[in-house]
């Protein structure tokens, strides 16, 4: 090939030009890098040339062989399409065009089980996968996401120019590292839209105590929720919430909150966030039961029933709403602590078992912004894993604990008032229980171990002594060592 026509090549291929792709392609033009540009069907290759060819150099092509052949090596190619089947038919149809050591990145929300399954079968190959996760939506694609990218470290070191350069950027950081080796920036992403799913229903539990108690309208809540944002919970999610409950709905003049249907819908990684930590044995309760909030939501039959039988709940007006809203803002803040620490010691946990080496401190540094959970109290994090990478759980960092300590008895009056008058409060609720449970000295589990040891024999430990044990309940009652 001539030097020039080397030099026409294209610096990154994306694939899939549906929004968050065609974004992320204007992005990386617009950042100065040569893109290819390829969708199954031309009409979108066509219509992002058409309406944003300026944002830099594209390289359009129709076919993948077409595409393939315009990316300098080692190539570099991006795929945004759906997780599950798409993806992997769009892997079918590269590996067979592409060299040793051509870098494929899968830029979707991939289950990280798919991709541990992808980056092993394409390394058999000599061919790098790298599933990265992407946040921040459509608009965090095209201006700046937080990038989590797993995968081969060197495939990686030919990647960060590209993708640190058009990530998010904090304090002159990109929200961009190198996460650890195969599913890890999968996982870790998938945590994120964990911690994302009990973040929101924390918020929307905080707008229905307060709303429920008081009768504040949406406008005057919204106005609550911006003055929120000037405090500890300075976010996106609540920046976002303030504007959604300031919205009116054109066509009747009301409140849209109001004209929403209250079903919540989900794309699943808040489920797979959930499984992933039954299976590793993780308590995440507070995302569980944001997971369980949207699925409660979406079941018109059994609530239409229930209503029947029990009639609506109607709360008591509060005489002290002031005093109500500053307590909801601190059990806000301690339960989104309490949500951030299990989805924290989820990610460890992988980390561990997986061998990743995933540095919690890192993940809080790139999540300070570009992505959905971005927020002030990620500088905390951040500060929390710096001064002990090896923190038994957030909880105890001191500066959090110092939080939850002042923001404790709010915490259960909140809760305490939302149970008396009816309003459900699951996230919120959950969240106490794991820092209950966590501190206390005797559990009820002992309970649950004598009632397995008598129907199933499982057997109990004692705190006096060592080894198993299990007792004849049928029999003379007496107790042996099981080991
Ligand atoms: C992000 C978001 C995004 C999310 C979709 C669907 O980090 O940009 O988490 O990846 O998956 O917005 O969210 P649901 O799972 O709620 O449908």
């Amino acid at each position: 090939m001539t030097q020039a026509a080397e030099q026409e090549l294209a610096d990154v291929g994306v694939t899939g030009l549906a929004v968050m792709g065609a974004n992320l392609a204007r992005n990386l033009a617009r950042n100065g890098f040569r893109v290819a540009v390829h969708n199954r069907s031309r009409a979108k290759t066509d219509k992002l040339i058409e309406e944003h060819g300026d944002d830099g150099t594209f390289v359009a092509t129709e076919e993948m062989e077409d595409f393939v052949q315009s990316l300098a090596t080692p190539r570099k190619i991006i795929i945004m399409v759906k997780a599950g089947g798409p993806t992997d038919a769009v892997i079918d149809q590269l590996v067979p065009l592409l060299d040793t050591d051509d870098i494929v990145v899968d830029a979707g929300n991939a289950h990280w089980d798919d991709t541990r399954r992808r980056e092993k079968a394409l390394k058999e190959q000599g061919i790098r996968f790298v599933g990265t996760g992407v946040s921040g939506g459509e608009e965090g694609a095209l201006n700046g996401p937080s990038i989590m990218p797993g995968g081969d470290a060197d495939a990686y070191s030919h990647l960060a120019p590209m993708l640190e350069k058009i990530s998010a950027q904090v304090d002159g950081e990109p929200c961009c590292r190198h996460i650890g080796p195969d599913a890890a920036g999968h996982f870790v992403k998938m945590v994120h839209n964990g911690i994302e799913y009990a973040d929101m229903q924390l918020i929307a539990e905080a707008y229905d105590v307060i709303r429920s108690l008081t009768g504040m309208s949406p406008a005057e809540l919204a106005e609550e929720f911006k003055r929120w944002n000037t405090g500890v919970l300075d976010s996106f999610l609540i920046e976002i919430t303030a504007e959604v409950l300031a919205k009116v709905d054109e066509r009747t003049g009301k409140p849209l909150v109001d004209v929403i249907l209250d079903a919540a819908a989900q794309k699943g990684t808040g489920t797979w966030t959930v499984q992933s930590a039954l299976s590793l044995g993780v308590p995440v309760g507070a995302i569980a039961e944001a997971v369980f909030a949207r699925a409660v939501s979406s079941q018109p039959e059994q609530r239409a029933a229930v209503r029947e039988r029990f009639g609506d709940v109607t709360a008591e007006q509060a005489d002290d709403a002031k005093a109500l809203i500053d307590d909801v803002e601190q059990a806000l803040y301690a339960s989104k602590i309490v949500a951030y620490a299990q989805g924290f010691d989820l990610i460890r946990t992988a980390s561990n078992e997986f061998e990743w080496g995933v540095n919690p401190g890192d993940l809080a540094t790139i999540w300070r912004g570009g992505c959905i959970i971005r927020a002030a109290f990620l500088d905390r994090i951040k500060e929390a894993y710096e001064a002990n990478p090896d923190l038994a759980n957030l909880l105890v960092d001191n500066t959090f604990a110092a939080d939850v300590e002042k923001a404790e008895a709010a915490w259960r009056r909140v809760i305490g008032r939302a149970v008396n008058a009816g309003i459900p409060v699951p996230a919120f609720s959950a969240s106490l229980a794991y820092f209950d449970s966590l501190r206390r000295g005797r559990l009820p589990a002992a309970v649950v171990q004598g009632q397995r040891d008598l129907f199933g024999a499982h057997t109990y430990k004692r705190i006096d002594a060592e080894g198993s044990f299990h007792v004849e309940w049928s029999g003379d009652g007496s107790e042996s060592p099981a080991d």
